[in-house]
């Protein structure tokens, strides 16, 4: 059966890096989850293009529609410890606050706990595609994959592997059974109920997610490249140069590398297009023009960079940009205390701005608008989802958020004046805007979460 919905009103995306569209008088339409046409100001509808039995919803002057937010690094074991370990160098926050929190994951119950309140907070603030990390637990990760799935976010839902320097309550016993328990997950994922395997069609993804190379063995390292080499579709994801300390410690462990995180990954057949690599924010060239080659993307997480991890970390944004390297945000939940991509999006102007300095000009400050693009466009590049969501081009699906900015929402926003222009508003609600100013939100035209009631 086909269901059509209209949305009438302002709309915000980007098409690209450089092309920010900020439209007062769009018609979006949406049939059965996906953009059908896009209307871009109200004289241009022709006679006949939205079907007589659609749903019209129009929105209030002042209320906008945007793309869903992109989290391209999440671990949703950590959600409960956001905000913890402030300062800790990033080892020592592993072994002194985030093992003892993840170790709870060992039993279903509390996973399946936590996890409801997990996902119901990022869908709730706009996150509408994220990639986690689970714990090292088989059934906890099922139990992320199912809670996604029934929710309808759209995620990439990845075990953790450890097999070495954790302590015993949380480390894996050896490669082999991580390794089997990672296919088994990846079976699990890729079979959930409504798709067939490997459905091109299915919201929740696998992601081989070795931790870092520090907790994995050689033999687990390779065990996962061998994955994926078997199986293209698999996306990757692991921490990449995140910090001196993580840094100092993989060379001392694999000192034929040279300090090359790129070239050790690579080795192990975890480095192509689908790999998403968080933080690198200590990069040479030579990095970077890896990555650049084998198309990696990048995972920015600057609220975690400069609180917990090791000091004030500013990863080389507009150098990554520059040169063709694709960059997506990550609130990087619990390292980064938020689970608001609007935080994330607001420090990364910091973070940004704080690059301009420190490289005396040479890496310009970031624009909202550039900033904006990595939060939604940018991160649809780094998960390869760029032909599915990202923005509202014609063909793709509709994740969105329908931001509200009418008075009495108790919201932190400033207050909209009357004769507020779109890009004022938008301005005040990125910069100042919380939960309360998102009525709705949704992943492929299902609403999934919002404020508002009645539900639209
Ligand atoms: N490196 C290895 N594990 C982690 C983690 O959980 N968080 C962060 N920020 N870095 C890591
Ligand atoms: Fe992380």
């Amino acid at each position: 059966m086909t269901s059509t919905s209209v949305f009438q009103g302002a709309a915000i995306h980007s098409q690209d890096q450089t092309s920010f569209e900020i439209l007062d008088e769009a018609t979006l339409v949406i049939t059965n989850g996906r953009i059908t046409a896009f209307f871009k100001s109200s004289s241009h509808i022709p006679p006949g293009a939205i079907p007589e039995d659609a749903t019209f919803y129009n929105l209030p002057h002042g209320d906008f529609l945007m793309p869903g937010f992109i989290d391209t690094h999440n671990h949703a074991p950590q959600w409960p410890m956001r905000g913890r370990g402030q300062g800790l160098h990033i080892l020592d926050w592993l072994d002194q606050v985030t093992f003892p929190v993840e170790a709870r994951f060992a039993d279903p119950k509390y996973a399946s706990r936590i996890y409801e309140d997990t996902v119901d907070d990022f869908l709730r603030h706009g996150i509408t595609t994220a990639s986690y990390y689970s714990s090292r637990h088989a059934e906890a990760t099922r139990i992320l994959a199912n809670t996604c799935h029934r929710k309808g976010q759209r995620a990439f839902i990845g075990k953790c592997n450890m097999d070495r320097n954790a302590p015993d309550y949380i480390r894996e016993s050896d490669a082999k059974t991580s390794l089997r328990e990672t296919e088994e997950c990846i079976q699990h994922i890729r079979t959930l109920p409504g798709y067939g395997h490997n459905d091109p069609s299915a919201l929740v993804w696998p992601v081989v997610t070795p931790r870092f190379a520090i907790s994995c063995t050689p033999e687990l390292l390779r065990g996962l490249g061998d994955l994926v080499k078997r199986d293209r579709t698999l996306a990757i994801q692991t921490h990449f140069n995140e910090a001196q300390q993580e840094i100092d410690a993989t060379r001392d462990l694999f000192p034929e590398f040279n300090g090359s995180e790129a070239d050790l990954y690579e080795s192990f057949g975890l480095l192509n297009r689908r790999s998403i690599l968080a933080h690198c924010t200590i990069m040479t060239d030579y990095e970077k023009e890896k990555l650049k080659m084998l198309e990696c993307g990048v995972a920015h997480c600057p609220i975690a960079n400069m609180t917990v991890g090791g000091g004030f970390m500013v990863a080389p944004v507009r150098d990554f940009l520059s040169r063709g390297i694709k960059v997506g945000l990550g609130t990087d939940s619990g390292g980064g205390w938020a689970s608001q991509m609007l935080a994330v999006i607001r420090q990364t102007m910091i973070a940004s701005n704080a690059r301009e300095v420190l490289s005396e000009g040479k890496d310009k400050a970031l624009s909202l608008e550039e900033v904006f693009y990595l939060a939604t466009m940018g991160g649809a590049k780094v998960l390869c989802l760029e032909d599915q969501i990202g923005n509202f081009e014609v063909g793709k699906e509709f994740d969105a958020i329908w931001v509200t900015t009418t008075s009495g929402l108790q919201s932190a926003m400033t207050p909209r004046e009357d004769d507020d222009s779109l890009q004022t508003i938008f301005e005040k609600f990125i910069l100042t805007g919380d939960d309360r100013n998102m009525a709705h939100v949704y992943v492929r035209g299902r609403r999934v979460a919002g404020s508002a009631y009645p539900r639209a």
